[in-house]
């Protein structure tokens, strides 16, 4: 350990320092997206946020541990960044040790950490240290200025052939949107991240819809069966200060797979986001969801730099 490193809890001066760090292994993180994250989160989902500084004052390195509503019962998410000029040193290390040891007070069973996939040396610092790699996840993203449905026109046909329909929530009553929400923690557990988990809570799901703050019930696709009966979703959001659009989950109910719906759905939410003048859509998969990627790949998305989830068992 470096005795001139000083490891101090992170102030909001420090957002710029602390997202030039999550930026290093996350592209796109700013100081103005982690207040605004802040903002909207309860300030106890973040129990731990550190910056290893040297004597100059320049952040070496930062370690944050959250809550965090897709990590397994009882995981808590970590992160521990060290910039490049000062790596091999012994700052990984400290910031690691100190996460652990909050962890462990925090009564956590493990920890899940993400990794760039092109990024082994990283990878196996973790391995080292007892993280095991759980899943693998890429973003891939859909040039919304060059997207022509054209070619999906047989895909809404079956769609009409079965009588489904698509439609959005915009000026839904109170109880439609309750509805939803079930709707969705339903349909959480039931994709490949969450599976084997309890039901989320219906707060939780609220937040991931942004119910309290900027909900956009228009930009919520439902398939819906010739009795009325709801099918699957597909939600559209879009992130303050970023020029894109994120197509959250997509969902088809069990006993409506295999119908070819998935499709149509994204092909909603793509109508949505280029009437909202969004030039991209991203999305995030599970390198284990076949139909899903299947779908993306016809849709015409990209595969970007992915991700391994590791787990380390406290
Ligand atoms: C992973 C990461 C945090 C490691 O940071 P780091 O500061 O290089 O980590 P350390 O210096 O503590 O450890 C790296 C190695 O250097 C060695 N080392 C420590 N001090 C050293 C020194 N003075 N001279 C030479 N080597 C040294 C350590 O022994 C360690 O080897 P080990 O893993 O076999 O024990 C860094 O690569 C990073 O920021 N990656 C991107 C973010 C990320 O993926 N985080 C999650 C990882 S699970």
């Amino acid at each position: 350990m470096n005795p001139d490193w000083t490891l101090r809890p992170v102030t909001p001066d420090d957002f710029p320092a602390l997202a030039a760090l999550w930026a290093l292994s996350r592209p796109g993180v700013t100081a103005e997206g982690i207040q605004a994250t802040d903002a909207r989160r309860d300030p106890a989902h973040t129990l731990r946020r550190r910056l290893l500084a040297n004597a100059a004052g320049e952040a070496v390195g930062a370690s944050q541990l959250q809550t965090f509503a897709f990590a397994p019962p009882g995981f808590l998410q970590a992160q521990v960044v060290v910039d490049p000029r000062f790596r091999r040193q012994g700052a990984g290390e400290q910031l690691w040790a100190d996460a652990v040891q909050a962890g462990r007070e925090a009564q956590a069973s493990g920890l899940t950490l993400d990794v760039a996939d092109d990024d082994p040396g990283s990878l196996a610092w973790g391995t080292r240290r007892g993280a095991v790699v759980k899943v693998h996840r890429f973003a891939s993203e859909l040039d919304l200025t060059a997207f022509d449905a054209a070619p999906f026109e047989a895909s809404l046909a079956w769609a009409a052939a079965q009588e489904v329909t698509f439609t959005d929530l915009e000026g839904a009553g109170d109880d439609d949107i309750e509805r939803f929400v079930n709707f969705v923690a339903d349909r959480l557990t039931e994709t490949p991240d969450l599976r084997g988990h309890p039901r989320w809570s219906l707060a939780e799901v609220r937040r991931l819809l942004r119910l309290n703050a900027s909900p956009r019930p228009d930009w919520w696709v439902l398939a819906v069966g010739p009795q009325g009966e709801w099918l699957g979703t597909s939600i559209l959001e879009s992130f303050q200060r970023q020029n894109f659009g994120y197509n959250t989950l997509t969902a088809v109910v069990p006993e409506a797979r295999g119908r070819g719906l998935a499709l149509p759905l994204k092909l909603q939410v793509i109508a949505q986001a280029q009437a909202a003048g969004l030039p991209l859509l991203r999305t995030n998969n599970h390198s284990g969801n076949a139909p899903m990627l299947a779908v993306n790949q016809r849709l015409g998305y990209q595969s970007r730099t992915g991700r391994f989830e590791v787990h380390v068992t406290l």
